[in-house]
């Protein structure tokens, strides 16, 4: 949550700036503001989006070589334009800081400095980090933030400025995400890369616990107690060109149609010539079959996706599987031991949650895989195995093309284990293997039924309630397409399994109301046809997601959104594409930013 940017080098950097608060928009659009230094000080803040701000700024060159901006997701203080970011300690102090993250300590050193003297002129829980610096501040920079972060609790990344230091930016970080983008004579600090991407691909990653001094010669990193550390420089192969719309009316559209792609690129090279290989799981062949339990722990999307897993663990590999919700995890007593693989899945690498659950389970022994699409995020450093979805890069904030990127790694993966612990055979998983790789082919021609799609957004996009039902897996396909719809339309939805609906949400049930039901062929399918007549005795509409060749459903559903025939488990990577479908359909009828939806940020790195 809340995006940072810092530029110090020879180039006016204003546009700079307000390019990287663009490409981080995803992670905050509460306000924004911009920081531009040149021996005077100006800063520019507004409530709303970056294309507030950048009207603000205006078209003007600004002769300043160096700056700091900030797009804010709100934590601590409402949303008006003196809780925006960059901000100032007291007047004429010189001092300016961004900030993402929440500083828990806050309350005790607001009273402590304002006793002291200092005043001020926000809500927010940032403002101290400015003017502790100001107070631990005598000529030296890197040392008063050196001192100043010492006093901070909490989870949190920031960047600050001085007016007499010009041609210095000092960042540390603790919980929250930093990246220094490199160029020769000049630096870029962000909380992610895209921020700079369109300047460069080589990166240095600060990590935890770290203080980076950026100047236009090169970034220098510091331990807590100022001892330098050595870095290397990273170069990232995400291009710019992915970070554009591309002719595409939003971001959200765009990833929901490179979904072939994100799954064929998890595929990639695991899968060659019949073999599988998943070169990033650091356990031996007798480690995999000593396993006695799989833990999926994730939030949001990722957990629907750490769901299905559980779903192919235990049916190919046999393997006693349970999934659950970060958040809820990590304040469990959860029994869990050496033998136990915990699975935590993040597009982000970063959820706040997701990482301290992981935390907390390997110090309780588990071997944590680490499942995300962000190369060198936290979960990255925080783990014993990882393994790398490769959707590319996701800007839209409602997750489409890593979720189904997830789905196909699950595939992989539960396959992968059952071989090696002899639960299935191997002509069952080459069968499986061969129609997983066709799962690309087959995505690209669900998603070109969108024409389908569109009559359904239609008749229902005014309709306030949705109710969503599956088994099995089908389940959170229901969660994510309910999950999908509510986030970007506004529309209350209920997600639920089928065989519970009778112990209360078919209560909820009226004449009309819209029913999606995930009916793909399986074991479970003519329970859930028995569901379906349910909802349909009670006057509800329902809209069927059906394997193609199923004419009898057309009998049952009012409208049947259909999937082309695959094994039963891989449906589940399918049946997601119709849902997002439908919810973007629905949610542009109704006149909403889709790729910003009210309240919401794609990386969640406060608790
Ligand atoms: C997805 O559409 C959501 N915006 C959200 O639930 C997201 O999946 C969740 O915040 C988890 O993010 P992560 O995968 O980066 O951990």
């Amino acid at each position: 949550m809340c995006g940072i940017v810092g530029y110090v080098g020879s180039r006016p950097c204003k546009e700079l700036l307000l390019h990287g608060l663009e490409r981080l928009e995803y992670r905050g659009y509460d306000s924004a503001g911009i920081c531009l230094m040149n021996g005077q000080v100006d800063i520019v803040r507004r409530v709303g989006k970056v294309s507030a701000l950048r009207e603000a700024v205006g078209t003007s060159a600004h002769p300043a070589t160096m700056g700091l901006a900030h797009t804010r997701w709100a934590t601590h203080g409402g949303v008006i334009e003196s809780n925006a970011h960059p901000i100032e300690a007291c007047e004429g102090s010189g001092v300016t800081v961004v900030h993402n993250g929440i500083i828990e300590n806050y309350a005790t050193l607001r009273r402590e400095l304002s006793a002291a003297g200092h005043e001020y002129h926000s809500d927010t829980d940032s403002e101290v980090i400015a003017h502790l610096i100001e107070e631990c501040y005598s000529g030296d920079l890197v040392e008063a933030v050196r001192a100043a972060y010492a006093r901070l609790d909490g989870h949190f990344a920031f960047a600050a400025a001085h007016r007499e230091s010009p041609g210095v930016l000092v960042a540390a970080r603790r919980g929250c995400p930093l990246v220094v983008g490199v160029v020769e004579g000049e630096m870029f600090m962000a909380s992610a890369i895209p921020a700079f991407l369109s300047q460069t691909r080589k990166v240095q990653y600060v990590h935890d616990d770290e203080i980076v001094v950026a100047r236009p010669g090169g970034a220098t990193f510091l331990s807590g107690d100022g001892a330098v550390i050595d870095r290397g420089v990273d170069e990232v192969d995400w291009d710019e060109e992915a970070a554009e719309k591309q002719g595409y009316e939003t971001f959200m559209l765009k990833e929901i149609e490179e979904q072939p792609d994100a799954i064929a690129e998890t595929i990639g090279e695991r899968l060659y010539r019949g073999r599988l290989q998943l070169d990033g799981l650091q356990l031996s062949d007798q480690q995999i079959r000593d396993l006695s339990r799989v833990v999926f722990l994730a939030c949001g999307t990722s957990y629907h996706a750490g769901l299905v897993g559980r779903y192919v663990l235990e049916e190919w590999a046999r393997i006693p599987s349970e999934s659950d919700i970060a958040s809820e995890w990590r304040y469990r007593h959860a029994v869990i031991d050496e033998r136990t693989l915990v699975i935590a899945v993040a597009q982000s690498g970063e959820t706040i949650d997701t990482l301290a659950a992981m935390k907390e389970a390997r110090a309780r022994g588990a071997h944590v895989l680490a499942v995300t699409n962000v190369m060198g995020s936290q979960m990255t450093r925080e783990c014993d195995s990882v393994l790398y979805t490769r959707a590319g890069l996701e800007i839209g904030v409602a997750a489409t093309k890593t979720f189904t990127a997830q789905v196909t790694l699950m595939y992989l993966l539960a396959l992968r284990l059952g071989l090696i612990r002899g639960t299935i055979d191997a002509t069952r998983a080459r069968a499986l293997l061969e129609q997983v790789r066709g799962l690309p082919d087959l995505a690209r021609r669900t998603l070109g039924r969108r024409h389908v799609v569109e009559p359904i957004a239609d008749r229902y996009f005014r309709n306030e309630f949705f109710l969503y039902l599956g088994r099995n897996m089908g389940l959170p396909i229901a969660l994510e397409g309910a999950l999908k719809l509510k986030e970007i339309s506004y529309i209350a939805t209920d997600a639920y399994a089928a065989g519970e609906m009778k112990h209360g949400p078919i209560a909820l049930l009226e004449e009309g109301t819209p029913v999606v039901v995930i009916a793909t062929d399986s074991h479970v399918y003519e329970k859930v046809v028995s569901n379906l007549e349910e909802v349909r005795a009670r006057g509800a509409h329902v809209i069927a997601v059906a394997t193609e060749g199923n004419e009898a459903i057309r009998e049952l559903a009012e409208h049947v959104l259909y999937l082309p025939r695959t094994e039963p488990e891989l449906q589940a990577a399918l049946a997601v594409l119709p849902l997002q479908q439908l919810a973007y359909a629905i949610a542009t009828r109704r006149g909403l930013d889709v790729d910003k939806p009210r309240n919401l940020a794609k990386t969640v790195t406060v608790e």
